[in-house]
């Protein structure tokens, strides 16, 4: 693929997958909230490799903007061919005492930013794939999550039904079901710290994800899911579910 457009660019796995498109020869549109981290990227890539980088700046909290910004942006570059949904946030905690912001801007990013762009995208570009970055949350229940997973649940069935619609065009859709990854996530999701020391050992390199996410693309692959225990444990969980819950209350309560 020659283009690829990446939503959350400015964070921690849009950072790599930025930079893994790159170094695979992709022309870049990058999409983030900070002028100046966005600029900052495009240097560091810049220096690095010999591909165009258009970059954006979009903020899915502002509902009608997200859809106007996408539309435009897609017109300016027709020949996007891989979308790369990454934008995404979550707030660990109950949903009594989780704020309205809180719920509003999970369900804005998460929900709303990444259907819009995509809708932009199959309506104004050329598009090849549809790349979505999920979370093993989406398949695994746990305590302080409710709607964080609930988000990525809508994304990984919005994933699996898309690629339905999309077959006869020959158009991928691929999705992420990751575990935590070492990122800047937590620093909103958990003010506290808590729970990321507690998960240290478990952090998955968000560098190779990247690399194995859009090898998964290349080899037209449906999802990828890591860690792999976590995978198992998914499976066990449709399985077991009231096992699934004794252990996720009881033994894997990290939040
Ligand atoms: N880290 C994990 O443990 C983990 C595990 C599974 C799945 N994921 C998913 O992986 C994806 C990437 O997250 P990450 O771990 O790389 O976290 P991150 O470092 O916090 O990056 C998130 C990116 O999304 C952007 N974003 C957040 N809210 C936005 C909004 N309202 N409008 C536009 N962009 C917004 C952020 O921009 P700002 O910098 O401006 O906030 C940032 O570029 C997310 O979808 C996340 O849900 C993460």
């Amino acid at each position: 693929m020659k283009k690829a457009l990446i939503t959350g660019a400015t964070g921690g796995l849009g950072t790599c997958l930025a930079k893994e498109a790159a170094n695979r020869g992709m022309d870049l549109v990058l999409v983030g909230r900070s002028w100046e981290k966005l600029n900052a990227l495009k240097d560091e890539i810049a220096a690095e490799t010999p591909v165009s980088i258009a970059v954006y700046t979009v903020d899915f909290n502002h509902l009608p903007n997200t859809t106007q910004k996408m539309k435009h942006i897609f017109s300016k570059h027709p020949d996007v061919e891989l979308l790369i949904n990454n934008a995404g946030l979550g707030y660990f905690k109950e949903l009594e005492g989780m704020t309205t912001t809180e719920v509003t801007e999970m369900i804005s990013t998460n929900v709303f930013g990444l259907t819009e762009t995509t809708k932009a995208f199959l309506e104004s570009a050329s598009p090849k794939a549809v790349l979505n970055i999920s979370s093993m949350a989406a398949k695994m229940s746990s305590p302080k999550s409710s709607v964080y997973s609930a988000t990525k649940a809508y994304v990984t069935q919005f994933s699996n039904t898309l690629r339905l619609e999309l077959k006869p065009k020959k158009i991928g859709v691929h999705v992420v079901h990751a575990g935590p990854i070492a990122t800047p996530f937590f620093e909103k999701a958990d003010k506290t710290g808590e729970y990321v020391k507690k998960i240290d050992r478990w952090l998955i390199d968000p560098t190779k994800l990247a690399k194995q996410s859009l090898k998964m693309v290349k080899k037209n692959k449906r999802e990828l899911n890591r860690p792999r225990m976590m995978k198992v444990g998914a499976r066990f969980s449709v399985l077991f579910p009231r096992i699934a819950d004794f252990f996720a209350l009881k033994v894997f309560n990290y939040k």
